[in-house]
């Protein structure tokens, strides 16, 4: 397929997980994509899988000045922008009773204040047609025992673009959140543990976690004209966890 022909992307958490498979989706339907994250290895990791079409930029979503940084590069190789896949994002488990004020700051910073400057940085690049897509997450809609302060920060970006389709009347830019359910990736792997994740396969009625690129696939959907009439939607892909 050919829908992303000449369009540029920026993927946040690009490197790996989620991010990294949405990359090579992208990639593979003509899309030139920078990749952004925290780890050097790990984006050098994924440039040389993604090949030609493919630049990596180092830095934190929490961090304005990394953002103003990865913009300046999108800026000054391509010129504009198309598409922001805001996917970063964090948070492990504490218990009510045991949360702390440093664990509320590190998930909020992360996934919502980050997923806001990523976006609003982007906007000086970004014209009629563009599209931008938030990761949101089934624990948004449902909750999920232990995890108090990312399933607040995730309900929390399912409505930042309520605000945003808003805001963004007359650009001709949409807006979406995609809310993945139990995806087998690192953060999985951390935060849910072995018993977690089968539990969480096992919760869901397809039965099973997904494969990112299952993920990939749907923020391709919604980076593409294909999704031409839709903002402001919260898109599950979940095999049905949070819509039961
Ligand atoms: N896996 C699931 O079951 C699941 C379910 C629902 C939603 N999600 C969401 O899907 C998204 C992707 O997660 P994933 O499952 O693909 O896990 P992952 O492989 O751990 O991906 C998370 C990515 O975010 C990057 N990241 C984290 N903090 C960052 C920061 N401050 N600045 C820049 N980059 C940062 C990480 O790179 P660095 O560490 O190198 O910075 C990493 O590449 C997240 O928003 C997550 O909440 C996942």
């Amino acid at each position: 397929m050919t829908r992303l022909n000449g369009k540029t992307a920026v993927i946040t958490g690009g490197a790996t997980g989620i991010g990294l498979a949405a990359a090579k989706r992208f990639v593979e339907e003509g899309a030139f994509v920078f990749i952004y994250g925290r780890r050097q290895e790990a984006l050098d990791a994924a440039v040389s899988e993604l090949g030609p079409n493919a630049r990596a930029v180092k830095g934190s979503v929490s961090d304005e000045a990394d953002l103003d940084r990865l913009y300046a590069a999108v800026k000054a190789e391509r010129g504009t922008l198309d598409i922001v896949f805001a996917n970063a994002g964090a948070g492990g488990p504490l218990k009510l009773g045991k949360i702390t004020a440093k664990h509320i700051d590190e998930t909020f910073d992360t996934n919502v204040k980050g997923t806001i400057f990523t976006v609003q940085k982007a906007l000086p690049l970004m014209a009629s047609g563009g599209s931008i897509i938030l990761t949101g997450s089934s624990a948004g809609t449902t909750g999920a025992s232990g995890f108090t302060a990312y399933s607040a920060s995730k309900a929390a970006v399912r409505n930042l673009v309520r605000t945003w389709a808003e805001d963004l009347k007359g650009t001709g830019i949409r807006v979406n959140v995609l809310s993945p359910g139990a995806t087998a990736t690192e953060l999985a792997k951390e935060a849910l543990g072995e018993e977690g994740q089968k539990a969480y396969g096992a919760m869901t009625p397809l039965q099973r976690m997904a494969d990112p690129a299952e993920i990939g696939a749907v923020a391709a959907f919604l980076a593409s004209d294909d999704s031409s009439f839709m903002t402001a939607s919260e898109v599950a892909v979940d095999g049905g966890l949070a819509q039961l």
